[in-house]
């Protein structure tokens, strides 16, 4: 940068004597992840070549002109014919150096008249992010319907149901599947009224304070297709609760994905046998011939990891920012481009992995009355009778006492001998009237069981 002149790339110069030591430049320098914004910063820089011209700020000639070099600009960048230099600061200011090359000074140079980087950079993230949720919502509606799909097929098979990972009542494979829908379906929500406070657009804030040359901020919103336009200027440009929500719903989504993903090793272990994984998602061993492992499902449950440190650094870097802009704002973007391109991997090879699993059912309703997984069934069945819980608890409770010493299941006793009240008994250890008998909504019946998918694939219907 020569002395007392905006150095190239850069968007400011004019009250320095020196130009930035080399150190600063590398730390200041936020080309090689804040060029993901770029399309959008040209879209921006449209809407606000048109606000400059409402405001008779532009004469008719420079504002086609200004339109034309953004047009020649955005298909460079679209193709890739034009990248940011070593020497530009940011996007903001490669862009803008590029667009005065493209119409010259007097053209260009007149672009960026009330606005800062500081409403720029606010807006352009905003718009990437209400573009990324979009396509965020296909992918977790496709993994939906992928678990749906294996649900269906099995809405009435029995398996074990669990608590403390021990055998608790009896459920259906498909409630075990199909209780894996509900999480997405609540982070779809999740994402959809996050984008009701998200399309709020920070255009016409400025650097802080507004603008001063009658630019009019609704209009700009509506032109960039947002559904507001902000409420108070220092807030537009320091506001990121969007980007912290939005690695929110990433990390809740990790989660969902990690408990999905622990499930399905669980599952496919040699002692479960509940599935066998697809050659096409899964993965062998360098030593071991014989193994194929669910790496897809342990990569889900490992990257939750990073979309909750993502979250994190967010968090961390917002709290005690004094207002309005800081330059620390400009770490916001390295963690949510980290959460939207681990969600763009994990999703697609979830979906994947449960769309080929071979749920084996005969393996899984094997077990399911193991483990005395009907003594709630027999407690009940004294309750129909007339007999207090509490007292019903205990009578099943010695039920099972007396098969755990005889070294049987409840069904193989003699009921009648462990407590006469038992007598007729035994036609409540079944599992199949275990599961009919909870015919409720949500509950594990068959009935129940296809009402609620099939409920689910309304709500997604609603989301698609
Ligand atoms: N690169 C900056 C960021 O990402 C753009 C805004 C810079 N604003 C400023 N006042 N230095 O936040």
């Amino acid at each position: 940068m020569a002395e007392g002149r905006t150095g190239e790339g850069s968007l400011w110069g004019g009250r320095f004597e020196v130009p930035p030591a080399e150190a600063m430049v590398e730390l200041s320098r936020s080309t090689h992840f804040d060029w993901t914004l770029a399309p959008y910063d040209v879209a921006q820089g449209k809407a606000h070549a048109a606000a400059l011209l409402r405001a008779g700020l532009l004469d008719d000639a420079t504002y086609s002109a200004l339109n034309v070099g953004l047009d020649t600009l955005a298909e460079e960048v679209a193709s890739g014919s034009f990248i940011p230099a070593p020497t530009d600061e940011d996007v903001h200011g490669a862009l803008e150096r590029r667009l005065v090359e493209i119409t010259g000074e007097d053209v260009g140079g007149r672009l960026r008249a009330g606005r800062s980087r500081n409403d720029q950079v606010a807006t352009d993230l905003r718009l990437l992010l209400l573009d990324v949720a979009l396509s965020l919502r296909v992918e977790l509606v496709a993994l939906c319907e992928a678990l749906l799909d294996q649900a269906e097929r099995h809405h009435a098979d029995p398996a074990p149901g669990f608590t403390h990972l021990q055998h608790a009542q009896p459920v259906t494979l498909g409630h075990e599947i199909g209780k894996h829908v509900q999480p997405f379906l609540r982070d779809l929500s999740r994402l959809a009224d996050w984008r009701t406070r998200t399309s709020v657009s920070p255009m016409g804030a400025g650097a802080l304070a507004g603008n001063g040359l009658g630019l009019d901020p609704v209009a700009t919103a509506a032109d960039l297709g947002f559904a507001d336009s902000f409420a108070n200027s220092i807030d537009a440009v320091t506001d990121r609760d969007f980007v912290a929500e939005f690695l929110f719903i990433a990390a809740m989504i990790g989660v969902h994905l990690s408990r999905l993903g622990e499930e399905i090793c669980l599952w496919a272990t040699t002692e479960f046998g509940w599935v066998k994984l697809h050659d096409e998602f899964s993965t062998g061993s360098s030593i071991m011939p014989q193994k194929k492992n669910p790496d897809s499902a342990e990569l889900a449950r490992g990257k939750s990891g990073r979309l909750i440190g993502d979250l994190v650094s967010v968090l961390t870097m917002l709290k005690g920012l004094p207002f309005a802009y800081n330059r620390d704002l400009q770490e916001d973007k390295e963690p949510v481009f980290d959460a939207i391109a681990t969600l763009r991997l994990v999703l697609p090879a979830m979906t994947g992995t449960v769309a080929t699993l071979t749920f084996r059912p005969g393996v899984a309703g094997a077990t399911t009355a193991d483990g005395h997984a009907l003594a709630t069934e027999l407690a009940d069945w004294l309750v129909r009778r007339g007999m207090p819980f509490r007292q019903a608890h205990e009578v099943a409770g010695r039920a099972v006492k007396a098969a755990d010493e005889a070294g049987l299941a409840l069904w193989e006793l003699d009921l009648a001998d462990v407590d006469p009240v038992l007598d007729g008994a035994h036609e409540a250890l079944s599992v199949d009237a275990a599961l009919v008998a909870r015919d409720h909504p949500g509950g594990t019946a068959p009935s129940a069981v296809a009402e609620q998918l099939s409920q689910a694939r309304a709500a997604l219907a609603d989301f698609g």
